[in-house]
């Protein structure tokens, strides 16, 4: 581990090559439930970056083990991957294949070695709400300067947005104290994505458990001035 490597857990834990190894088996394959929301997750993806104009280049920030790889590659985007943990990312080079190689880069989100405007849209799954807030502002700021035009993002911290959950929650934190955590940490993402120059673009609701259950989402925002 580089003495590079942020002090928050998510940017430490990754980097192991045996969690690396049971990644996708522990989150994606090891039963019908984590199997099927895996493909829903996919699917919206994929449906939320069609919905979008003239995306070609796509930078897929974290990729992990290349969950949503060849699933790009394979619709016809210009892919590239990149994520803290190189034992991640060779997961993922083992499952596209050697050929792809190059198309991963190894880096903190917080300082990416790429130029300014060098992809068309930044996909960004299972990360934000794993960062505390003050580097997360500077990787939502970090991913508008490489970003030419949009954000895709599928975090938890959207997870609860049904409307009784969110209006119950805000109203009654006392008595209902884990929707409002949810409505609170979701609205404080939010506005970090405002201040970090992103605008909202569309809501994907993907998977719904029931009105007052968990709805997901996948938010697209717009790129906008800073
Ligand atoms: C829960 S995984 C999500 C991976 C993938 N998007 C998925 O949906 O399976 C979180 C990933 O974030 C990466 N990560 C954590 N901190 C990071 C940072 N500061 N810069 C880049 N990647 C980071 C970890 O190495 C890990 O691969």
């Amino acid at each position: 581990m580089s003495s590079e490597t942020p002090e928050y857990q998510a940017a430490r834990a990754y980097q192991d090559e045996k969690l690396a190894r049971r990644y996708d088996h522990t989150r994606y394959k090891q039963d019908k439930k984590r199997q099927l929301r895996d493909k829903k997750t996919k699917q919206a993806i994929l449906k939320a970056i069609r919905r979008l104009d003239g995306v070609e280049e796509v930078l897929d920030l974290p990729c992990g083990t290349g969950r949503f790889s060849r699933l790009l590659m394979d619709a016809g985007y210009e892919y590239t991957g990149c994520d803290i943990s190189q034992q991640m990312i060779d997961v993922a080079i083992e499952k596209v294949g050697e050929a792809e190689k190059d198309r991963f880069v190894q880096a903190n989100a917080e300082q990416l070695p790429f130029e300014d405007n060098s992809f068309d849209c930044v996909v960004c799954v299972r990360f934000l709400g794993r960062i505390p807030p003050g580097p997360r502002l500077t990787i939502l700021k970090e991913l508008h300067r490489v970003s030419r035009k949009y954000l895709l993002t599928a975090t938890g911290y959207f997870q609860k947005s049904t409307p009784l959950n969110e209006r119950i929650g805000r109203r009654f934190p006392d008595l209902f104290p884990k929707a409002a955590k949810k409505a609170q940490r979701h609205d404080e993402l939010r506005r970090e994505l405002t201040e970090a120059g992103w605008t909202d673009h569309f809501w994907l609701p993907y998977k719904s458990r029931g009105p007052i259950s968990t709805t997901k989402m996948i938010g697209a925002f717009h790129k906008g001035e800073l």
